[in-house]
């Protein structure tokens, strides 16, 4: 496992992060912790999760990913200098109006509530999960920023801002002498590129902000587990993945990954993650595998190097119209 800078901090985070989506939804409470545990032993010291984790599912009342970590770090003595904690705050923790968003009351809030699920008292990089139109800027980041004088908080990290937000976000913070992004989390995949592509590539070039992009394996389509002329294996995650990439598109780009995966004779996942880590703005892809067969797979996309006609392959299949 290698470790890059995030962004333009001194933060080392592994090549790849651990994502949390699963724990407690596709993945129970016992298989967290073995996917955890084999996951630091690789070398992964970057794991992200989010209060909502995951509210959306049936009988899940949200904060149970993170309550998961924390008692992984406990009862098998993880250092907590060890790892890098990400996790985020903004979705609906509860039903009132005031369970959600961030505006300063919301955040104060939510961040105890995170510190005490994942059991540490400091959280290396606290993410706003999306964009709140109803709370200005200004107040978000003096609550983070406050956040960071009290120690509760290392960093500051964004996820699914438009270019235009996070933009407005880095001149308020330079403006008002606040702690600034210095991490986007996109939804970003070799069959997902406009979205971050677009404008905000260009933005974290610029600003030098460290980019993980989430969903990384398109919610498995970019596995190969799927094919064209087969039924969908019944999965909870099938149908984000069917909605999304079942076109000729889709198919398309699988194709030209499976090509490149029987020359290197590695699986598709493989190829995926490191056309991702090819890129120098990317610093670490966040994985989510609901196994432990989908981890051992995954960390083999870290150490493999695409060669520059495969990579402009896959460049030119995946090309989105402007
Ligand atoms: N900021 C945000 O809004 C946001 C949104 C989404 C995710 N995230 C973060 O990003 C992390 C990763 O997202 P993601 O789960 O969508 O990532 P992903 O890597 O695109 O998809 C992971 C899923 O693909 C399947 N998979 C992975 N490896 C496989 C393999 N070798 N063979 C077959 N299937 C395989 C598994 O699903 P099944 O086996 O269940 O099919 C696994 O749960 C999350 O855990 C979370 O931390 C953030």
């Amino acid at each position: 496992m290698e470790y890059r800078n995030l962004g333009k901090t001194g933060l080392k985070v592994s090549e790849l992060c651990l994502g949390s989506m699963q724990f407690g939804w596709t993945a129970d409470e016992k298989l967290a912790y073995e996917i955890l545990n084999a996951a630091y032993a690789a070398g992964i010291n970057f794991i992200d999760t989010a209060d909502i984790y995951s509210r959306w599912a049936d009988g899940n009342p949200g904060g149970v990913a993170e309550t998961i970590i924390g008692k992984w770090l406990k009862k098998f003595n993880v250092p907590r200098d060890q790892v890098i904690i990400a996790t985020k705050v903004r979705g609906p923790m509860g039903d009132t109006p005031n369970d959600e968003g961030l505006s300063r009351y919301h955040i104060m809030r939510a961040v105890e509530a995170s510190l005490r699920r994942l059991n540490i008292d400091y959280i290396d990089l606290y993410q706003t999960h999306w964009y709140d139109e109803n709370t200005p800027i200004e107040e978000t980041l003096r609550a983070l920023d406050d956040l960071i004088d009290q120690g509760k908080v290392r960093y500051i990290g964004a996820s699914n801002y438009p270019a235009w937000r996070l933009m407005q976000a880095l001149w308020a913070s330079d403006k008002h002498k606040l702690a600034s992004y210095v991490s986007l989390q996109p939804h970003y995949n070799l069959a997902h590129r406009k979205e971050f592509e677009r404008e905000l590539a260009g933005v974290c070039k610029t600003y030098s902000i460290g980019v993980i992009p989430y969903s990384p394996l398109a919610a498995g389509f970019l596995t190969g587990k799927y094919r064209k002329d087969e039924l969908a294996p019944d999965s909870v995650r099938a149908n984000s993945a069917k909605r999304r990439y079942f076109n000729k598109r889709g198919w398309a780009i699988l194709d030209a990954v499976q090509k490149v995966a029987d020359n290197y004779a590695v699986s598709v996942s493989r190829v995926a993650l490191a056309w991702l880590l090819a890129n120098p703005i990317v610093a670490s892809p966040i994985i989510g595998p609901r196994t432990l067969t989908q981890l051992e797979d995954n960390l083999g996309g870290a150490g493999l190097q695409l060669g520059d006609d495969e990579k402009a392959q896959l460049d030119e299949v995946s090309m989105w119209e402007k």
